[in-house]
């Protein structure tokens, strides 16, 4: 279909489906499906959170040596599915992946509980653990930082990805299958937005 409008950002529309997401979706109103190649060209996807939409950026926080961030490390080409069920939409993002600075990973980590900065501290995301093993680990972190005073630095493998968007389709359902599909392309800094065919 030929629809093409040159010039338009679709951050604010982000902006909209996010608070729209944020006042109606009691948990996980941020989740997405973030989908990662690895050295083999095998896809591979999971669950994460995207905790900050501060443009042109989206973030989300995780283990440095899982293997998702070893897959972005090695190719940083990355996508994000969000399925918004409550209101029939969903959001597909493409885009290059980087590390946020340690600043903002910094602000991440001194922003969550001290439980959550413990159990950070003890896993060693998607290796084979038992739970005893993973318990054990979490109290002597617990041990280690009983002074509720003193802060629980952030460890070096552990903060945010931050993914520069390329490409965006908004998705929302319509009668008998006749979807609405906006897709908006960014080239040499400028956005255009064509309409897709259901
Ligand atoms: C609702 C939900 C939210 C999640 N949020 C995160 C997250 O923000 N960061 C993270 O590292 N893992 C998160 N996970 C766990 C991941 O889906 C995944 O199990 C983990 O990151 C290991 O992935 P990997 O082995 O591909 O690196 C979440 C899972 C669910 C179901």
């Amino acid at each position: 279909m030929k629809d093409k409008s040159q010039d338009q950002s679709p951050w604010p529309q982000l902006h909209q489906w996010r608070q729209d997401a944020e006042e109606q979706i009691p948990k996980y109103s941020d989740a997405a499906t973030l989908a990662t190649v690895d050295p083999q060209g095998k896809p591979h996807s999971r669950v994460i959170l995207v905790r900050w939409i501060r443009e042109p950026y989206l973030y989300f926080f995780t283990n440095f040596e899982s293997p998702k961030a070893q897959h972005i490390l090695a190719n940083p080409n990355v996508s994000l599915n969000f399925y918004f069920k409550e209101f029939d939409r969903q959001l597909r993002v493409s885009g290059i992946c980087m590390k946020a600075s340690p600043e903002e990973s910094n602000e991440y980590w001194g922003g969550r509980s001290r439980m959550k900065q413990i159990h950070a501290l003890a896993s060693k995301q998607s290796s084979v653990c038992t739970r005893e093993e993973f318990d054990l680990k979490v109290f002597k972190f617990q041990k280690m930082y009983s002074d509720s005073q003193k802060p629980i630095p952030r460890p070096d493998n552990w903060g945010g990805f931050k993914v520069a968007p390329h490409t965006f389709e908004f998705w929302t359902e319509a009668e008998a299958r006749s979807h609405k599909r906006e897709q908006y392309k960014k080239n040499d800094q400028r956005w255009a937005v064509e309409t897709l065919a259901p």
